[in-house]
């Protein structure tokens, strides 16, 4: 799952030999798709240099709350710095850089960015063994954890000084790993499986004509990804599209008429917590499909069409502890069209798309939509991207599920 793509991350790199890894724990955080920015203690960079990080880093290193260009002096603005960052990793993290961190120095530019950073600060210390075990330092780590912060602890084994013992850095893989797991086990949707449909459903007429719709499925591709990047589990059943999505948490389901659908969809409810159903499922099906395709004869051709079943209305039937999202596309008497359907399917959230309003509905990148809960609540959005759409809706329901 690619937890770090996109996150802004600051490495604060301070006085250890164990420093020279931090080439490396830049470039998996590359790897990884996070944005890196380096903020160095002066003296850090007898361990390693600043061109080294910045280049790794592909952005400038930090070090001094001023830096010169030309004749002009520029402020390294440290509060900046803070609030850019997702997350702030101190790794090595000295004795000394820890104790000012407990006692709110802010000596230098990595101690005033620290005490900035509004983000989840993790700190992984690097010192000697007896350093490591001595009193004070065990006091630095204890109030550095009330404090909030993480640690990521040191490992035992052969130290710079030649002894053996418990202060190595752990390995940037491993500090990786943690930061990873660590993000993923405070996701407010972990632990939470999350049925998606999307697309459109194909009913087939005879073995290469269908009746279809125009839905690209990218409303519920983006609301698969929301509830992922949430830590949710996400099925996501879909009937045909050409979206594309990778996701460690979503099992993609791929599903051709609206019979397929509901039997794919029944599948899953039971132990599901939360059930989006975005789809634009065909309400009438042919009666009969033709074997062979079918020859032009007449000027007009009929087909007998019958209805297929309401998968939301079934899951309303069958609703335990589920939480039930519908969406609605109207193009009249909106709001009360779709309040209708909240009730007759026994929802507790319904997304309603107007016709009327541009850039909403099929197709597009954007959707404008009104969210009408259980109690009747009507909360209108502007036009958006159909990935914001996807938060709002999320949000929604997490403050719905927690409450
Ligand atoms: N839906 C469904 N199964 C169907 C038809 C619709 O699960 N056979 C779901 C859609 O995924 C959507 C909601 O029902 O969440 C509303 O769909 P919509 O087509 O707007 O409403 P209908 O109930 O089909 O009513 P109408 O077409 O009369 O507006």
């Amino acid at each position: 799952m690619p937890i770090l793509k996109d996150k802004n991350i600051l490495l604060g790199v301070t006085a250890g030999i164990a420093a020279y890894k931090t080439a490396n724990l830049v470039r998996l955080f590359i790897k990884a798709g996070a944005n890196i920015k380096v903020v160095m203690t002066p003296a850090s960079k007898d361990f390693i240099t600043p061109l080294t990080l910045s280049t790794l880093s592909k952005n400038p290193v930090y070090s001094s709350f001023t830096d010169k260009e030309d004749d002009n002096a520029v402020w390294n603005n440290h509060v900046e710095l803070g609030l850019w960052a997702d997350l702030f990793i101190i790794a090595p993290a000295t004795a000394n850089t820890l104790s000012k961190m407990v006692n709110g120095a802010s000596d230098n530019l990595l101690l005033a960015t620290y005490l900035s950073a509004k983000c989840p600060v993790y700190f992984a210390p690097a010192m000697d063994l007896d350093m490591y075990k001595h009193p004070s330092t065990k006091e630095s780590f204890k109030k550095l954890l009330e404090f909030g912060n993480i640690m990521i602890p040191a490992t035992s084994g052969e130290l710079a000084s030649g002894l053996v013992g418990e202060g190595r850095m752990a390995e940037p893989e491993d500090i990786v790993e943690f930061i990873e797991k660590d993000i993923l086990k405070k996701l407010p949707l972990r632990g939470k499986k999350v049925l998606i449909t999307a697309g459109p459903t194909y009913e087939a007429i005879d073995p290469v004509r269908f009746v279809g719709n125009h839905s690209s499925g990218k409303m519920g591709f983006e609301i698969a990804n929301a509830a992922a990047n949430l830590g949710a589990e996400v099925i996501l059943v879909t009937g045909p599209t050409h979206q594309k999505l990778e996701h460690t948490l979503i099992a993609i389901k791929p599903v051709t008429s609206a019979q397929e659908m509901y039997d794919e969809v029944h599948k899953h409810y039971t132990d599901c917590d939360v059930a989006i159903l975005s789809a634009a499922v065909a309400d009438y099906r042919p009666q009969e499909i033709a074997k062979n395709k079918i020859k032009k004869k007449d000027t007009t051709f009929t087909i007998q069409l019958e209805k297929t079943k309401d998968i939301l209305k079934s899951l309303g039937e069958q609703k335990q502890n589920q939480f039930l999202v519908g969406f609605a596309l109207e193009t009249n008497n909106e709001v009360e069209n779709a309040v209708g359907k909240l009730e007759s399917k026994n929802l507790d959230l319904i997304v309603l798309n107007s016709l009327q309003d541009k850039g909403a509905g099929f197709g597009g990148s954007t959707n404008k939509v009104t969210f009408i809960t259980k109690s009747k609540s009507i909360i209108e959005h502007q036009l958006k991207s159909k990935t914001e759409v996807a938060q709002d809706l999320l949000q929604l329901i997490l403050k719905s599920i927690d409450a």
